[in-house]
């Protein structure tokens, strides 16, 4: 294929992720993992996987950097999930030094790339990330806001008993319990869900998106999610690969926009061949707009305890 993703972190997400890329034939894969052995084999299992999925994506593994050099995209899944009990936050020192130290090696071997963070506590990580890449803006994304959109898509699907390709959604903000889902922007076939169904179900909704990661910790209580999130980082891939120009809430830099400034949060944005091409600021009411600030408030804590953590 004529492009490449080094996906890193050969665990539950980043394996999952490298499965949905290799099968939509998207590009070629390098997986990488400090653990040997572990993504050279997840990638010749993919490999012998590739004649019964009908495609030729290369799917390669090692531990070292070498083969990831020159990838369009870097999706970073690094790092610790959690357990029940623990919260995003409470991965933040061990994470950040996995995030710091693959990011130097990653973006050495590809200074061009477009780098999508996965690791928690995502906002955190995402700045972590960008100081230490040195890497404009436009190409440090965090991957939060497409995951909690499609859980808030799929808990309104199976409200209305409608299609999933129906529902659209936003959720804005951090990726944690302040996260800021948006009813009124979030339709069936472009009718707003506040016309579709009573405030109660729609607080029940929006409560069990906020709580989307927690339930599944609490089932799976070995680690987190990955099905869903390594969809969402997929997609976040595929708008840029093929310059589709799609608009997913993304974590970005803010600079001003949505009057918040110097950090990463989650907010609509182009995505398209240059990484993230355009903010969208769309109008919010006063009670969104002050669920937004507060949710900006907790990231600005999390950047306040790196500066801490001297990152
Ligand atoms: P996992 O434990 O299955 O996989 C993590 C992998 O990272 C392991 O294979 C580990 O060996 C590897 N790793 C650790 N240090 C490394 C290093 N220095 N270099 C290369 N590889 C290294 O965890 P899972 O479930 O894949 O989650 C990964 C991260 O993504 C967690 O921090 C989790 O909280 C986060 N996450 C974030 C989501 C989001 O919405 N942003 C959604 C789901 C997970
Ligand atoms: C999630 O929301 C753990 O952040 C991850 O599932």
């Amino acid at each position: 294929m004529d492009k490449k993703i080094t996906v890193i972190g050969a665990g539950n997400v980043g394996a999952t992720a490298a499965q949905r890329l290799a099968e939509k034939e998207l590009c070629d894969v390098v997986l990488i993992d400090i653990v040997e052995g572990v993504p050279q084999g997840k990638s010749l299992d993919l490999t012998e996987a590739a004649p019964i999925e009908k495609h030729d994506a290369h799917v390669s593994g090692a531990n070292d950097y070498d083969l990831s050099a020159d990838s369009d995209i870097i999706i970073i899944t690094a790092g610790i999930p959690r357990k029940p009990g623990m919260s995003r936050d409470d991965l933040i020192s061990t994470n950040a030094g996995i995030v710091k130290t693959v990011t130097e090696q990653v973006t050495a071997a590809s200074p061009n790339s477009i780098l999508i963070i996965v690791s928690n506590p995502l906002d955190a990580m995402c700045h972590v990330a960008h100081q230490v890449s040195g890497f404009p803006k436009e190409r440090v994304l965090g991957m939060a806001g497409v995951l909690d959109s499609a859980r808030f898509r799929a808990f309104i699907a199976m409200e209305l008993n409608v299609s999933v390709e129906n529902t659209h959604a936003f959720v804005l903000g951090g990726h944690g319990d302040t996260m800021v889902p948006l009813p009124r922007y979030s339709t069936v076939a472009g009718i707003p869900i506040t016309e579709l169904m009573p405030q109660d179900r729609i607080d029940a909704l929006v409560d069990r998106t906020r709580n989307g990661g927690a339930e599944i910790v609490g089932l799976l209580k070995t680690g987190s999610a990955y099905y869903a999130p390594a969809s969402a980082a997929v997609e976040m891939a595929e708008s840029i690969l093929k310059d589709k120009k799609k608009i997913l809430p993304c974590a970005v830099y803010l600079q001003g926009e949505y009057g918040i400034n110097d950090l990463f949060i989650g907010v609509p944005v182009k995505l398209g061949s240059k990484g993230a091409e355009k903010v969208i600021e769309i109008t919010l009411t006063d009670a969104e707009k002050a669920a937004l600030q507060h949710s900006a408030d907790a990231v600005q804590e999390l950047k306040d305890i790196l500066k801490k953590l001297d990152y």
